[in-house]
């Protein structure tokens, strides 16, 4: 499934140049399980393990900020028994990995609407972060029933309230007020947006932070997705003149 890197390709990749914040759109478990005659479920059980092998590799490399888009506020409306199974995934990743992220210096955070997540996975979450909130070697920002048009919907009713009350002049915002309203508050936009297994669809993830961001579309499905694929979109990403819409 995922393989480890060659020293051919590790050695062409520049660590002083590397991505400040990566986000990932993992698509392709349910395809993945297709393929192989499997029940979807088996997709995103190996789709989990392929979660845990980037975070290692990433760890590895020194990527500051991994964002993975876990769950969407779409994918409630998904059968109820895929549901509950992506649920338990993610209570199981939570629990099995709590140490190595304590172990390997890694703060876990979470972006969307946790409120809406059953009651074990939030203990569980909400325990993973405690216990990792002081850790500074990299940050993994899981996006779970998350959507893009309901966090910037959640900025503008926290900066009306503001401006009601009359803590916040309307005409004064900038571009850092909205960014500092966001889920993401106090982290670096996305450099590079990478989606798994070929659609060339942002759906509904970190519309506002991915407005500079790098696209890279790989066709393989997200289980497949591994370490030496990984560090040859970041050699490719490293090859990419940034422009920012100004002049060469
Ligand atoms: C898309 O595959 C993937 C998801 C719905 C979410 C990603 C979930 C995981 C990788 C597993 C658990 C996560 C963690 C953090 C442990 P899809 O079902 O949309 O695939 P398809 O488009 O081929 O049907």
């Amino acid at each position: 499934m995922n393989s480890s890197a060659s020293p051919a390709v590790t050695d062409r990749l520049d660590v002083s140049k590397l991505p400040g914040h990566v986000a990932i759109i993992m698509d392709g478990n349910g395809r993945w399980a297709e393929k192989r005659l499997m029940n979807r479920i088996k997709g995103h059980q190996a789709g989990a393990e392929a979660v845990r092998s980037i975070v290692r590799t990433c760890r590895e490399i020194g990527i500051p900020v991994l964002t993975l888009y876990a769950f969407s506020t779409e994918n409630w409306q998904r059968p109820e028994i895929e549901v509950a199974t992506l649920m338990s995934l993610l209570k199981k990743f939570l629990d099995s990995e709590r140490n190595e992220m304590i172990e390997n210096n890694i703060r876990l955070n979470a972006i969307g609407q946790i409120e809406k997540l059953p009651e074990d996975v939030r203990v569980a979450l909400q325990r993973t972060i405690d216990v990792t909130g002081k850790n500074k070697g990299m940050l993994l920002n899981l996006a779970l029933s998350y959507g893009g048009r309901a966090e910037i919907v959640d900025m503008v009713k926290s900066i009306a309230g503001k401006a009601i009350d009359g803590k916040m002049e309307p005409y004064s915002i900038t571009p850092e007020i909205v960014a500092d309203h966001l889920y993401t508050r106090g982290m670096p936009d996305p450099d590079l947006l990478i989606r798994t297994s070929g659609e060339m669809r942002i759906s509904n993830f970190l519309l506002w932070q991915i407005a500079y961001a790098e696209i890279f579309i790989t066709d393989t499905l997200w289980p497949d997705f591994g370490k030496e694929e990984f560090i040859k979109i970041l050699i490719d990403f490293q090859n990419r003149e940034r422009r920012f819409g100004n002049v060469r």
